[in-house]
């Protein structure tokens, strides 16, 4: 059978990737792809991004069904639009992507269902908002209720930055739309995680675990962007926190969602803070795959995904398994300079064709693409497209094992300005020590 995906990122490119290995799958378009997708067996990229033109597609090409990577073309309403087209699609329909897409919905939601999350107010106004902050106190957290591509929240430590952030988001308008409102959260203390599942609406298929860094220098400081690299499983999530996680945030979302009449399909990931006294509190609700947890989740799924994708069209996540590699998987990003704000691009890339040829004798790592293209001027060289550009993703017998890894064929690839963290899966690394 053919498959698409829809998307541009390294998220995007272990998805396609993984179909692939399918026996039962002999393509996968992805658009639009990158200079990764492009290169990969039994992939073919397609330069269409506009959705009634990939609805024509998936018809004329007889298309099995259709995955979405990002967050934007379910915002859009892809979803619905496929299924009124009478075409299989992997995600939410655009109300039940509401968790992601509308914090407020979110926060409220939460409340309405007793998901453990913390404590909120929203406001429209600047006036109450700047008051409410005064009464609260920092550190506190300010976030734009809408989609602001993971620059709408702002972790408050002086009244100043707060107001400021008020300021910005209600009165100047930085974000848009994405900005009409804002919720103001108390700031939790803890470690993140990030726990992914599959639904088919009714039922939950839990993938592996995963830890993500959001900050852009080492040690968690800098500014938050969309994911300098990420491991899995994660210590953190024990088997009674991993209980605990389905039995207080998943089932109730999934039932709360039902309940509420948007059934929710297809990839829900849950931003977790686990509190210094293990209690678990969301932080988020996304509703694809995170980027770049998917890398090292891929890397590490033995079962067939285009086979558990079709389980949960069929609504039998319920009667469905699956099977992991043992080792851990750990992800490094590469950024181009200048990223989060003003990344640089058309840097050509080098060291990579030498371990891609590695790579698929090798089997323990994979290099997947996020910003790259093929430059048209200069016989298809690989240059820079984008803020990530690559996340190296290794596997090993232990979580730093897996580091140790990734910072090696990490080392072997330059372009002009490239930069990556040196820690990533830290966190993890030290929790394990001092458990030994
Ligand atoms: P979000 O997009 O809502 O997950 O927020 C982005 C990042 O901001 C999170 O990954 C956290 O690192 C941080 N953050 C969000 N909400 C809080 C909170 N209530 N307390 C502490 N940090 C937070
Ligand atoms: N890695 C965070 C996200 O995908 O939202």
């Amino acid at each position: 059978m053919k498959l698409l995906v829809i998307g541009n990122g390294g998220r995007e490119h272990a998805l396609a990737w993984k179909l692939a290995q399918s026996p039962r799958v002999w393509k996968v378009y992805v658009a639009p792809g990158n200079a990764g997708t492009v290169r990969e067996h039994k992939l073919e990229n397609i330069a269409i991004t506009a959705i009634p033109d990939l609805i024509r597609f998936s018809r004329n090409e007889n298309i099995a069904f259709t995955v979405v990577g990002p967050e934007a073309p379910l915002a859009e309403g892809i979803v619905d639009a496929y299924q009124a087209a009478g075409l299989k699609i992997f995600g939410p329909t655009q109300k039940a992507a509401q968790l992601e897409i509308s914090k407020r919905f979110a926060k409220d939601f939460m409340q309405r269902h007793n998901i453990p999350t913390a404590a909120y107010a929203t406001f429209t106004q600047a006036e109450a908002a700047h008051q409410y902050v005064d009464q609260q106190g920092t550190p506190i957290v300010i976030k734009a209720s809408g989609l602001a591509a993971g620059k709408g929240v702002i972790v408050a430590t002086t009244l100043e930055t707060a107001h400021a952030a008020i300021n910005d988001i209600l009165v100047e308008q930085r974000f848009g739309n994405a900005g009409t409102e804002v919720i103001i959260e108390e700031f939790l203390q803890g470690t993140e995680v990030s726990f992914i599942v599959m639904s088919d609406g009714q039922h939950v298929l839990p993938l592996a675990t995963s830890q993500d860094h959001k900050r852009l220098l080492d040690g968690d400081s800098g500014p938050n962007t969309g994911g300098m690299g990420a491991y899995s499983p994660t210590p953190f999530v024990s088997p009674s926190l991993h209980a605990q996680i389905m039995s207080k945030v998943i089932y109730p979302v999934i039932q709360g969602m039902a309940h509420e009449g948007a059934l929710y399909t297809g990839f829900l990931y849950a931003g977790l803070m686990i509190t210094p006294d293990k209690q678990i509190k969301v932080l988020e609700f996304n509703c694809r795959m995170g980027d770049p947890e998917t890398q090292p989740i891929m890397l590490r799924l033995k079962s067939d995904l285009s086979m558990l994708m079709e389980r949960a069209f069929d609504g039998a996540l319920d009667q469905t398994e699956t099977e992991w590699d043992r080792r851990v998987a750990l992800g490094v990003v590469m950024v181009a300079g200048g990223y989060p704000e003003n990344p640089a691009k058309g840097d050509v890339i080098r060291g990579l064709a030498e371990l891609v040829r590695e790579q698929d004798v090798a089997g323990d790592f994979h290099i997947f693409h996020s910003g790259t293209t093929l430059d048209q001027n200069k016989e298809e060289q690989l240059i820079t497209a984008g803020g990530r550009v690559l996340c190296v993703t290794a596997l090993g017998d232990n979580l730093k094992m897996a580091q140790q890894r990734a910072y090696e064929l990490a080392a072997r690839i330059e372009f002009k300005g490239a930069y990556m963290r040196h820690d990533i899966g830290y966190q993890g690394i030290s929790y394990l020590h001092k458990l030994v």
